[in-house]
């Protein structure tokens, strides 16, 4: 038999009074029934459960039945001795931490234990703060690892130093002071308005002022890949899960250990992973795929989208019960034209931030050119305006009769801006010989944005 210490629910925000590791599971395999009730007793408080066995065979059976991060394993045991164990379980895919514990120890045993994997080795008897800076250690490597991954996967992302909110907007100014409330809850997110309004740098935002920003802020993009694929992606696979899986995988519900995980364009998610998903959030733990192991996860989720969740609900594309769960704080960015007083502030941001990254001295806006800035539509939103901004500090002036294919002399009327936007679209298309996925990157909008306004025009 073995032990089982487990709290009634896992805690959302740890609450453990002890230094520990409160999303750990943890295994201690030791044929003594004194070791095992002292580790039991001295790690149950500290982590997320603690179970136990005699042997590597009744520890093996546990393995195949619960997700363990570190095993505390005694290498002279009856039948298989631990080091044999650890050989198998490497080679099974086990990556867990292995800490080898024994009375007989010897260099040589020693060097055997590390080269079969192990992450550390300690001599019986031993005290508690050195079982316990053991573990700690081995915590902390697998904290470096999913860190090192983390970063490895959004420095390229990370444009924006500064996670300002720019703006004075009144919207924008009242969005500014909900944000530090809303980080300190650790309640779900959902960001929703159009492409380029905002929603990762606010989401970004948020977790850099909540308790968590200590640890990651991992994206993923739910329409980038199939369904299968975002399975594996979010919970992880098991080894030969999936097709070619040689090696077991963690999924970035995983990484995000700790911290936020950002699902973009959430609205996009199939429906049998927005069932998962909803499971995932209602039970604080993942299963990944092919495996049978739940694994206890500790992560605030935001969430974006730039359709209209509630009328993905309506028209049955999206769960219902999903759609509540995510929008326990829901907040809608409004699109840039309709806070155009943000625009000067926005301009000044984006030339500060981009002109010294360029190595180019900032452009002087004249007010003439500003009151076009303002007049515009801007269907790509905040994106659309940095990219103006880019464009322009490397043609060395703001075009804006690029913007509206006009002089600046005669100011254009608010109803000709329809005809401006779609003369601009229209040169920018000719440009590059009407590829819309390259218009659409030069516009800062969406592909599908674009389509939509190329739609609108046919039926006018
Ligand atoms: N209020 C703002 N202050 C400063 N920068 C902003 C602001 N709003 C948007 N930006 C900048 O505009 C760009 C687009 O913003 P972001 O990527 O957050 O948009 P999004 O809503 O996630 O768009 P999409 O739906 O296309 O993913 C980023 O470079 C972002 O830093
Ligand atoms: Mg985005």
């Amino acid at each position: 038999m073995h032990d089982t210490t487990h709290p009634s629910s896992p805690p959302a925000v740890p609450a453990k009074p002890l230094e520990g590791w409160p999303d750990w599971s943890i295994l201690i395999v030791d044929d003594e029934p004194g070791m095992r009730n002292f580790l039991v007793k001295t790690l149950a408080p500290r982590c997320h459960s603690v179970m136990s066995a005699h042997s590597a065979e009744e520890g093996a059976q546990i393995l195949q039945q619960q997700h363990v991060d570190l095993i505390v394993l005694d290498i002279s045991l009856p039948g298989q001795s631990g080091v044999a164990w650890l050989k198998t379980l490497r080679e099974q895919g086990y990556r867990g931490s292995v800490i080898l514990i024994t009375a007989f120890a010897d260099l040589e045993t020693a060097i055997e234990a590390l080269r079969a994997g192990a992450s550390d080795f300690i001599l019986k008897p031993f005290r508690v703060p050195q079982i316990l800076n053991a573990i700690k250690h081995c915590f902390e490597c697998a904290r470096l690892v999913r860190e090192n991954f983390v970063l490895r996967h959004t420095l390229s992302r990370q444009t924006d130093a500064n996670h300002g909110l720019i703006g004075s907007s009144v919207f924008t100014r009242n969005l500014r002071e909900t944000l530090p409330r809303v980080a300190q809850v650790d309640s779900t997110v959902l960001l929703q308005g159009e492409s380029g309004t905002g929603k990762e740098l606010v989401a970004r935002a948020l977790h850099h002022s909540s308790p968590r920003s200590h640890g990651p802020f991992v994206p993923v993009n739910c329409a980038s890949t199939s369904a299968e694929l975002m399975e594996g992606t979010l919970f992880g696979y098991a080894k030969g899960a999936v097709k070619g899986a040689g090696s077991a995988r963690d999924g970035l519900f995983y990484y995000a250990q700790g911290g936020t995980l950002f699902l973009d364009e959430v609205g996009e998610l199939a429906p049998p992973l927005q069932a998962a998903l909803l499971r995932a959030l209602e039970d604080l733990q993942i299963r990944p795929v092919g495996s049978s192991h739940l694994i206890p996860v500790n992560v605030r989720i935001m969430a974006a989208s730039n359709r209209d969740l509630k009328d993905e609900v309506n028209a049955g594309r999206f769960r219902k019960d999903l759609y509540y769960r995510l929008q326990v704080v829901d907040i809608m960015l409004a699109p840039l034209r309709q806070r155009k007083e943000d625009i000067p502030d926005l301009v000044a941001h984006f030339m500060a931030q981009l002109a010294p990254r360029m190595g180019v001295s900032a452009l002087q806006i004249s007010p003439g050119q500003m009151d076009y800035l303002r007049r515009y539509d801007w269907p790509g939103n905040a994106r659309e305006l940095r990219n103006l901004i880019e464009r322009s500090l490397i043609l060395g002036e703001l075009n804006v009769s690029a913007l509206y294919d006009a002089a600046p002399r005669n100011a254009p009327q608010t109803t000709d801006l329809q005809v401006l936007e779609k003369r601009h679209i229209q040169s920018v298309l000719d440009n590059v010989q009407g590829d819309k996925t390259r218009a659409a990157e030069l516009l800062g909008i969406s592909r599908r944005t674009l389509e939509r306004r190329c739609a609108d025009w046919a039926n006018t």
